[in-house]
């Protein structure tokens, strides 16, 4: 996979800087668009190669769709496959998003079991149980799941782990599914907050999305809508601990505090000033930064999407941290690559001890996304030339990052 990032480290980032929508927000919400046969909207949606991938499969089941810069357009009323297309499925891990609104609106689907990330096993049992809980009927055959939802109901799904991508897909299945579907144990991220959001302002009626318990009442069709999602706090949290790790002050036009407590906590923890700002998020970093312990957890804990980011921060704050990863097994990839960059990491099972030093410049390489942003944020804070191989994994979930950081005075570019 290619693309290399060539960082000169050692500078101080300063500036301010506008937040985009929400990657995680935008996914299932673009597979939400295929619940009604009306003209969606979306704004200032990310130029990702992930949302590209959905378009891209949108497309493929007949609808249309369309961007002008960062408004995405979907006319769903030409939809009328079933059948997901392999190549893309395997592409992006969201490609299941597809199997709810796919059963709520023709009641069948046929998806293949998805890509994405290399982070661990990543199964979806959750997601069909509880479609299995709402009568659907489901078939696995050579690495294709077929979906016959003819006599689907509404049911009381309890979810055995608080899956994000599990509840998202119950709610789209059950927004046109007649009577009250009830999720217990739900995932609470915004994001999934935000797809209720959505699904209401499209004339669905969803409750309790951001608590452990989300109501669906069917309806019998949903409108099209103009919908604008919530910004991405990740990308926020990236661009925190970026200028954090070089001393740097910065402000994040758009980034919502109220979504972020557990990783503006550790910030704060680690020696940053943390404050919110009128539409936004300010940083600086009076002193040099400390060790912290970290606990992935669902949400509102620590986000596993940031854990990796944070560990970058750990190599090269004073005293030892303690990172455990609570969500996915297998998400260390960045670790071997951060200490050929000269960081002190120990690992056990899933906690990672890091005693903080500096870092100096190497020839690394991107694992997975999350992993990829936080050896950028290495070579920024490190000594001399760092090098990252694999930047089309990061550009999946990061728009243009060479581009923001230099407009923060960070010297980086894409080399090949
Ligand atoms: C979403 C996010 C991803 C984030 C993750 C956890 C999107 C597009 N992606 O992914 O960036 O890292 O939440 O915050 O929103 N699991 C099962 N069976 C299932 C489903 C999940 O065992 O059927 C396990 C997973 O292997 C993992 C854990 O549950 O260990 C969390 O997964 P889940 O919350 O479903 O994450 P995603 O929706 O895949």
């Amino acid at each position: 996979m290619g693309g290399i990032y060539r960082i000169i480290g050692g500078t101080r980032l300063a500036g301010r800087c506008e937040i985009p929508a929400a990657k995680n927000a935008v996914l299932p919400i673009l597979a939400a668009c295929l619940l009604t046969d009306e003209r969606v909207g979306l704004e200032n949606c990310p130029v990702l190669e992930d949302i590209a991938n959905m378009l891209r499969i949108l497309e493929a089941l007949g609808c249309r769709a369309t961007r002008s810069g960062r408004h995405v357009t979907i006319r769903p009323a030409g939809a009328a496959h079933c059948e997901m297309p392999d190549a893309l499925s395997k592409r992006l891990r969201s490609s299941i998003f597809m199997m709810g609104p796919l059963l709520g609106r023709f009641r069948r689907a046929e998806v293949t079991y998805p890509g994405g990330c290399e982070i661990g096993l990543r199964p979806i049992d959750l997601h069909l149980k509880g479609l299995r809980a709402m009568n659907v009927a489901i078939r696995e055959a050579h690495g294709r799941i077929y979906l016959d939802g003819s006599d689907m109901r509404a049911a009381d799904v309890l979810l055995d782990f608080p899956s994000v991508g599990a509840t998202e897909n119950i709610m789209m299945a059950a927004a046109l599914t007649r009577g009250e579907t009830t999720i217990r144990n739900a995932a609470r991220e915004p994001e999934i907050a935000d797809l209720q959001a959505f699904i209401n302002a499209m004339g669905g009626r969803v409750s309790g999305a951001g608590s452990g318990m989300v109501r669906v009442q069917g309806v019998n069709r949903l409108h099209g809508a103009s919908f604008r999602p919530i910004p991405d706090r990740i990308t926020a949290g990236t661009l925190l601990c970026a200028a954090a790790m070089t001393g740097g002050e910065i402000e994040l036009d758009g980034a919502r505090s109220d979504c972020m407590d557990a990783v503006l906590a550790k910030l704060r923890e680690a020696g940053c000033r943390v404050s919110a700002i009128p539409g936004g998020i300010g940083l600086d970093t009076p002193a040099g930064l400390r060790g912290v312990d970290v606990f992935t957890q669902p949400y509102p804990g620590f986000p596993t999407d940031m854990q990796a980011q944070m560990m970058a921060l750990a190599c090269v704050a004073e005293g030892t941290s303690i990172l455990v990863e609570n969500v996915f097994e297998n998400r260390f990839n960045h670790a071997s690559q951060l200490v050929r960059m000269g960081a002190d990491i120990t690992i056990h099972h899933r906690t990672a001890v890091v005693r903080g030093g500096r870092l100096t410049g190497a020839r690394v390489t991107a694992k997975d996304l999350r992993a990829g942003a936080a050896l950028v944020l290495a070579g920024l804070a490190a000594d001399g030339v760092t090098e990252v191989e694999n930047v089309a994994l990061i550009d999946r979930g990061y728009e243009r990052l060479e581009d923001t950081l230099n407009a923060l005075g960070a010297r980086i570019r894409r080399v090949d």
